[in-house]
């Protein structure tokens, strides 16, 4: 798993004013509170003074307050109030928790978990068609028991579609099947292609009937990373209709994601039609996971020496570089040591404030070193 990166840690409507909401990312719980003026703040979920759990508490004025002593935190992470010293009591510096920046777009809340200034930041996936004329989005979510990384990689993968997807393929029967040649494209922080793809006329009566298309017929696809743990996926059943997707994995533990999914459709824009966008989504999903949840090993291999790939894996192997080369950066989180040591030493993922303060109660989560990785990756 890799931290300074954006996560989706919610959907925005459940983020309420008046109860604080707890969400597991990374393997770690963090505390979600509105304040008064309406702002999302996200903090580690661990208490500095004996390990409580702020989520389980209740949000006061513009601060979490935790349930065990009813020490209160703001946004910040700053400790503000100490019942048990009085009103004249001083607070210790030490008693800051790490704050993680938040910003709330697609009716989500993301939050940049790690320590990254700002201006280093990689950025959200941008959604251009998010709330244009013409264009209609549906968000859903589901949780996963798949690696975020063999997950991105089976989104990058243009031929598992044939013999996963009834949707997009023919199982095989077709010997002229052959995967086409990719277009790639490259942005500095991932992946894509276009390429043409031979498939079935839309399942659904209504969505078959206003996309035009009641044949088989090669269509337009794109698909591509953005970051570890993000997809886009065009599919333009004809030059006019389009399905944009964006996929949003937020691992909760190494071997569980939960994916946010946001579609936008500039067919059938009214509400009405969403259910049956939501519900197509959901059987292709769950089309990738009968054969994602089996994969071995878990976590997709750290070097391509023990796995063959072909041409049409050229994506999976590029998105493999971009998370070797996140490693290199000292991104990528030690989870053999993170478990190793759950349950004994509370951690925190390093927020923006550790660069410039120190003094903090709770340890930085242990990283994997960056060197060894670059080693690992010149295998
Ligand atoms: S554990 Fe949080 S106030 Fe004591
Ligand atoms: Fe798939």
């Amino acid at each position: 798993m890799f931290m300074n990166f954006w996560y989706v840690a919610g959907f925005s409507a459940d983020v309420v004013a008046d109860k604080p909401l707890k969400s597991r990312m990374l393997g770690f719980d963090f505390v979600l509170f509105r304040d008064r003026g309406g702002k999302v703040n996200c903090l580690s979920n661990i208490c500095t003074h004996r390990g409580g759990s702020l989520a389980g508490g209740k949000t006061v004025g513009d601060c979490v307050q935790c349930p065990y002593h009813g020490w209160q935190f703001d946004g910040a992470g700053e400790c503000v109030k100490i019942p048990s010293i009085g009103k004249d009591g001083k607070i210790p510096a030490r008693t800051r928790i790490d704050s993680y920046p938040v910003q709330e777009r697609y009716g989500m809340v993301f939050v940049f978990l790690g320590d990254l200034p700002e201006a280093e930041r990689p950025p959200i996936t941008e959604i251009p068609e998010y709330g244009q004329d013409g264009w209609r989005a549906t968000n859903q979510v589901r949780e996963r028991r798949v690696h975020f990384m063999r997950a991105i990689e089976n989104g990058v993968d243009p031929a598992h579609n044939e013999f996963v997807h009834d949707t997009h393929g023919f199982q095989g029967e077709r010997d002229d099947y052959k995967v086409g040649d990719l277009d790639m494209r490259e942005t500095p922080w991932g992946i894509g292609f276009w390429n043409k793809m031979h498939a079935p006329p839309l399942a659904d009566g209504k969505m078959r009937a206003a996309s035009g298309r009641t044949e088989a017929a090669f269509i337009d696809t794109g698909t591509g990373h953005h970051g570890p743990c993000s997809l886009w996926t065009y599919i333009h059943p004809t030059p006019q209709v389009k399905i944009h997707q964006y996929s949003f994995q937020t691992p909760i533990e190494e071997d569980v994601t939960r994916a946010y999914l946001v579609t936008m459709r500039n067919f059938l824009t009214t509400p009405e039609h969403d259910a049956r966008m939501i519900e197509r989504n959901f059987y292709v999903a769950g089309q990738d996971d009968t054969v994602l949840v089996d994969l071995e090993p878990v976590v997709s291999p750290r070097t391509n020496s023990h796995e063959v790939f072909m041409p049409a894996d050229v994506p999976a192997a590029r998105y493999r570089e971009f998370c070797r080369a996140w490693e290199a950066n000292g991104w990528r989180i030690d989870t053999a040591q993170m478990y190793a040591d759950r349950g004994r030493i509370a951690y925190a993922i390093p927020s923006p404030a550790r660069r410039t303060s120190k003094g903090w109660v709770i340890d930085p989560v242990p990283m994997l070193p960056g060197s060894d990785i670059a080693k690992v990756a010149a295998e």
